[in-house]
């Protein structure tokens, strides 16, 4: 499927207004020095999917509490995954999403490894539309901001039994976001984690699925306490082939210019940034090579000069430089501890494609208003 967006029916969306939207100046002052995911919209989309009925009640309503059985299957099996993408607002006003049917589709890869009902693209992209009707407004214009989409799903089954459950919701909500780290754009410092992993063979870690993120707040908070930003997982299998980020993929770049990231391999989640930046990268006519790259290779090559840069990406994310990676055994400044050439070069790349500011010469983006 290419990143058009399938025809719209965000008029199949009944709209329950907010009686009580933030005013244009309580909207201003939410949009002021905002942060990652701390404020929300007036509104949500909603939709309820039946195992008799299948996807239906399309609706916007009120953001706000879900009222929710406490037997619902989500609160006790983790019947969960979710999506992440942007709306950017260009200089002219208008809005324009980022790849949404990548994000739709792995939406629905995502849905089938947890036994949930795949959502129709076209019922994610009308969703999108439909809110963006009401709450287009929340779209900030601040420079590196952008109202972050959280689409997911939950299983609402009312049943205590293990199965695929049968009544689910599809919920998408939206916060006008500006950097996920707090300091900004500037390089983090990675804890290579040796005890725990984030995934495993067969497992679940190619889908964007709550309990993933979940498992790795237990390390996160260890790396947190050592003075980290970031924990960076191996796999599970030989503990030495690294994998991801908690929630961003890794890329290293060599001396020789030749870009290395891990390969898609059913453990890593298939960012669409990751796919984004392979073009870029390639596009500057640098070769990425996508294989299994351990951890002596990477922290060698720091120590030795052949990899000179490293950093993470997501739609969070985007591009962060990594400054520092440590384990028990180790402690490496990667290149001068800055952003690298390549690192700025593509992170520039992508945001001016993203906001307008480059022609959009791969048809990443859709325009929504
Ligand atoms: C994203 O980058 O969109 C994610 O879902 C990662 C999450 C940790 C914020």
């Amino acid at each position: 499927m290419t990143d058009t967006a399938a025809s719209s029916t965000a008029e199949a969306f009944r709209v329950v207004k907010n009686p009580n939207p933030a005013t244009d100046a309580e909207r201003a002052e939410k949009l002021k020095d905002l942060a990652f995911g701390l404020q929300f919209t007036d509104h949500m989309a909603h939709m309820t999917w039946t195992a008799d009925g299948g996807w239906g009640d399309r609706r916007v309503e009120p953001y706000g509490p879900i009222p929710m059985d406490p037997a619902a299957s989500v609160l006790h099996y983790a019947q969960e995954v979710f999506e992440g993408l942007k709306a950017y607002r260009w200089a002219d006003g208008s809005i324009h999403l980022f790849r949404p049917v990548a994000n739709a589709e792995r939406l629905q890869r995502s849905s089938w490894r947890m036994a949930l009902p795949e959502l129709p693209v076209e019922d994610f992209m009308a969703s999108i539309d439909a809110l963006l009707e009401l709450d287009h407004a929340w779209v900030p214009d601040a420079p590196e901001t952008s109202l972050y989409l959280r689409p997911f799903l939950i299983g609402t089954d009312v049943f205590l039994g293990l199965r695929a459950p049968k009544r689910v919701d599809y919920l998408l909500i939206a916060s006008p976001s500006g950097p996920y780290f707090p300091g900004g754009i500037k390089p983090v410092s990675i804890w290579v984690e040796r005890d725990y992993h984030r995934a495993g063979p067969g497992g679940t870690g190619a889908a964007k699925c709550g309990g993933n993120y979940a498992a790795s707040l237990r390390p996160q908070m260890a790396a947190y306490e050592r003075g980290f930003d970031q924990v960076l997982y191996l796999d599970a299998a030989t503990n030495a082939v690294l994998e991801e980020l908690g929630g961003m993929n890794v890329f290293a770049v060599r001396k020789d210019g030749t870009v290395l990231t891990p390969i898609i391999n059913g453990n890593i989640l298939e960012g669409v940034t990751r796919k984004s930046v392979i073009q870029l990268v390639e596009e500057r006519d640098l070769k990425v090579v996508e294989r299994d790259i351990t951890l002596a290779e990477l922290r060698e090559g720091i120590e030795d000069g052949e990899i000179t840069e490293v950093f993470a990406c997501g739609t969070a994310a985007i591009i962060t430089p990594v400054g520092r990676i440590a384990s028990a055994d180790f402690d490496v400044t990667v290149g001068d501890g800055e952003p690298g050439d390549v690192t700025s070069a593509i992170r520039q790349r992508l945001t001016d494609i993203q906001y307008g500011r480059a022609e959009d010469t791969y048809g990443w983006m859709t325009r929504v208003r």
